[in-house]
């Protein structure tokens, strides 16, 4: 960066930006999260064009109890935008949010994205930050930026592995002196946890759930492994589907255990694959030294376990495992080496 421009950035307000499939950060540069919200937006689709009523928080309350002309929209599906206009939307209202009206001067954003991005895509990012105000606008890897938050020693010759464990995809990482070796992304995460959850129900009894209400099943009673000593059950509202009539379900911790288990081992498929393509030095750093989880995902109970036991890796928790992401990107402001090598993968 332009030594005007580093000077520019300290007078104006640098923010960094994660635009997850779940929710979405805004980091001012130098002080802190600004804002955090679920990356919703409800619009009312008429002949007049689209017209957004919602953002975020109150967009999401709304996900599954619209009428027919509104609709509440995730524009980010599986970790990529399923949805230009509206991923604009929340990424304009998030920064306005977090500038809290128009600043002396342009910010410069750093935005992370996940691997696999294609060309069309990054483009299409670049310009909604631009229109949502971005002076110069650069896009980083996830994995990169996780590890980073997550205080990983990626500039040390040492290979580290980060597993980020989102909304919509599983990115896993393998970085090494401040560059990426392997990045890979498996699309088994939060979201597709509460739809195997629904497909249980559904086949066991015969009710259909929301996805929304099988979320607040998983942050309730969730687990990746089986508790004997406390078993809990959640009773939930879903539709009969012989009736049609809403009726109550009980789901209990072994439900969610059963209905998981097959998406938790295409994570750990996944992090088989990256180790296998990762150079024998770096992987044999990575046998000793193990992975470290971020993510909201990260935080099911009993997950860090199954992926010890599944990997035979020593496993650990970041510390503000759904922040690591967003904090990371913000700190590639004040190392603008590994910002210049940060770009995301193919
Ligand atoms: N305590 C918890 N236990 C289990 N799952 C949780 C918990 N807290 C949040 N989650 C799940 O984490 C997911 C959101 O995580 P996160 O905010 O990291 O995703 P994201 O960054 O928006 O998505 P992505 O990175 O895939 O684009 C949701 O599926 C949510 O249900
Ligand atoms: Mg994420």
């Amino acid at each position: 960066m332009p030594v005007f421009d580093q000077a520019l950035g300290r007078l104006g307000n640098d923010i960094a930006i994660d635009l997850g499939t779940s929710n979405t950060q805004v980091l001012v540069h130098g002080r802190g999260l600004a804002v955090e919200e679920p990356s919703v937006v409800a619009v009312q689709r008429g002949n007049g064009g689209t017209q957004v009523l919602a953002v975020g928080t109150e967009a999401k309350r709304m996900v599954g109890r619209t009428p027919e002309n509104i609709q509440a929209v995730r524009p980010i599906r599986e970790g990529v935008i399923a949805d230009f206009e509206l991923a604009e939307v929340l990424l304009r209202s998030c920064v306005e949010r977090a500038l809290a009206g128009r600043p002396l001067v342009r910010p410069r954003m750093i935005v992370s994205v996940p691997v696999g991005t294609t060309e069309v895509e990054r483009r299409a990012i670049m310009e909604s930050a631009r229109a949502a105000g971005g002076r110069e606008v650069r896009l980083v890897g996830k994995s990169i930026a996780a590890a980073l938050g997550a205080d990983l020693p990626i500039h040390d010759p040492v290979a580290s592995m980060i597993v980020d464990l989102g909304g919509g995809c599983t990115e896993i990482g393998i970085l090494s002196m401040g560059g990426t070796v392997v990045a890979t992304s498996v699309r088994a995460a939060g979201d597709h946890l509460d739809r195997a959850l629904v497909a249980l129900v559904q086949q066991r009894q015969n009710i259909l759930l929301g996805e929304r209400t099988a979320e607040e099943i998983k942050l309730r009673i969730g687990r990746a492994t089986p508790d004997e000593a406390a078993p809990a059950q959640a009773r939930v509202k879903g539709r009969d589907l012989s009736t049609g009539i809403p009726r109550d379900a009980v789901v209990s911790s072994e439900d969610t255990v059963t209905a998981y288990r097959p998406i938790l081992e295409q994570i750990v498929e996944g992090i088989r694959k990256a180790l296998s393509r990762t150079p024998p030095e770096l992987a044999a750093d990575i046998l000793q030294r193990g992975m470290v989880l971020c993510g909201g995902t990260s935080l099911l109970p009993g997950l860090d376990d199954y992926l010890r036991q599944a990997s035979g890796l020593p496993v650990v928790i970041a510390e503000d495992p759904r922040r690591c992401t967003v904090i990371g990107t913000g700190e590639l402001f004040d190392d603008p080496q590994t910002l210049e090598r940060a770009a995301p993968q193919g």
